[in-house]
Formats: C-alpha cells, sequence, structure tokens
C-alpha cells in the first residue's frame, strides 16, 4: 500500500527514540521530519540512522535564516544527505532563498511564511503591518519567486496558499489532529482530511501519533482513516 502523506515530527532530544519511532511508523508514513532539537544534539547522523529505520525520505526542519553566503553554506553542508524537504524562512529574502535553493539541488527548497505562534500583536511589534494573511500570501510569492519548491502553511491558509502559487508547490501542513485528538497547543488545526482536501501535499502530524503507548498503530490508523475519507 502507498504510505500516506504524512510527515512524523520526530520531536524528542534522543536519538534511540527517534530511530525506534522511525522503525514504528515508517511502513505507513511517506516522510519524517527532523527538526533543530535532534539535529542539533545529534547532527547528520541522525539523517543517517533514520534512514536505517526505515526513513527514505527526510524532511530537515532546520529554519535557516541569516544572509545569503551563510545560508547557501549551511544548505551546501546538508546537500549530500539529500533530504527531500530543507526549511528556510521566507522573511530571509529573495537572495537568500535563491541561495540555499542553488546549494542544495535534489532538495525541495520549503519555505516558512510567518509563524503561526505569532499573533496580530507580535506582527505589529516586530513591524509585520496588516492583516497576518497579506504577509503570508507575499512571503509565499516571493519564496516561490526564488525557486522554494514547497511552503509550510497552517491547514486554514492552504486554499489561500495554492490560490496563490499555483499546483506545482508542495503545500505542507502542521497543525493537523485526527478528529477527537488532544489539540495540544495547537490552537487552529484541521483533521488529515479537512487538510488536503483543502490542498496540502503533506501533513505534519507529531505528539497524536509519538505520544501513542504504540505509535506504529497510531499512525496506521491515521493513514486507514484518511484513505477510507479520502
Ligand atoms: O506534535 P504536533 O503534531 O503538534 O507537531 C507539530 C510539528 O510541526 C512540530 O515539529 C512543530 O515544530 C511543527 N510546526 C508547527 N506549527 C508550525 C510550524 C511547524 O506545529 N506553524
Amino acid at each position: 500500500m502507498k504510505p500516506a502523506p504524512i510527515a512524523v515530527a520526530l520531536d524528542t532530544d534522543d536519538l534511540a527514540t527517534a530511530v525506534r519511532w522511525t522503525r514504528q511508523v515508517a511502513p505507513c508514513v511517506s516522510t519524517v521530519k527532523v527538526g533543530l532539537e535532534l539535529y542539533l544534539k545529534y547532527g547528520r547522523e541522525v539523517v543517517t540512522r533514520v534512514r536505517e529505520a526505515g526513513g527514505q525520505r527526510v524532511f530537515l526542519d532546520l529554519k535557516l535564516h541569516d544572509i545569503p553566503a551563510t545560508v547557501e553554506k549551511a544548505a551546501r553542508a546538508v546537500a549530500d544527505l539529500a533530504p527531500a524537504y530543507l526549511t528556510v524562512h521566507a522573511s530571509g529574502g529573495t537572495a537568500m532563498v535563491k541561495a540555499a535553493v542553488a546549494a542544495a539541488p535534489e532538495t525541495k527548497i520549503t519555505a516558512v511564511t510567518v509563524l503561526t505562534s505569532l499573533g496580530e500583536a507580535d506582527l505589529d511589534a516586530i513591524g509585520l503591518a496588516g492583516p497576518s494573511q497579506d504577509a503570508v500570501r507575499r512571503l509565499a510569492a516571493l519564496a516561490v519567486g526564488a525557486g522554494a519548491r514547497a511552503l509550510v502553511c497552517s491547514p486554514r491558509e492552504v486554499a489561500r496558499v495554492r490560490a496563490e502559487v499555483g499546483p506545482d508547490i508542495d503545500l505542507i501542513t502542521p497543525g493537523v489532529r485526527p478528529a477527537g485528538a488532544a489539540a495540544d497547543d495547537q490552537t487552529r488545526i484541521s483533521t488529515p482530511a479537512e487538510a488536503l482536501a483543502a490542498g496540502a501535499d503533506l501533513l505534519v502530524i507529531g505528539r497524536p501519533i509519538t505520544r501513542d503507548s504504540d505509535p506504529g498503530r497510531a499512525a496506521a490508523e491515521i493513514a486507514a482513516r484518511l484513505r477510507a475519507e479520502r
């Protein structure tokens, strides 16, 4: 069976745990996501080890944001690991996104527009005037214009971002919760089927899977429900 379009967020500071989760979920999901916590502690070894555990497709969520020359070198430093996705902040600007794209040609450079943790008051304070939706659309267009081939956005933004960037860009959505699951600290959530129906290509799901006593079963259930609802 084709694995479900889910990236399981391996949010832990323990490599053995990340490897175990990967072994459990890899049969039924397409991707695993390695974030800053794990990468800053263990470095490149994380990618090798999760691949050995069956997680072939790796989403490297490093959210790079620096001057273009530095981002280019940072992206080049991980390019040989050939992650499927590598994140950068779109607010780093056109030249920065282009630098990442040039440095990692095998990887879809994935832009983060506006962090969903920022409310309107935070955006005012950092000088991003106007409704956050406008900033999301503007930054999405900037990133795609600079060569980004994927974008991270909330499930509620997917339809608007899709209208802005067209069909060829992968839209990746966190904040996804199976019906009935705990929301945790996510506020604007959608179910997996809703997010896909709105146009998402890949769903980031962490705690509903990794906090389960049996992550493999939890992932398989979400994948099966998704297939049934589509
Ligand atoms: O556990 P949960 O399903 O909430 O995990 C969500 C994952 O997606 C985490 O790795 C988190 O850092 C990431 N993320 C998010 N919201 C964003 C961007 C990324 O929750 N806007």
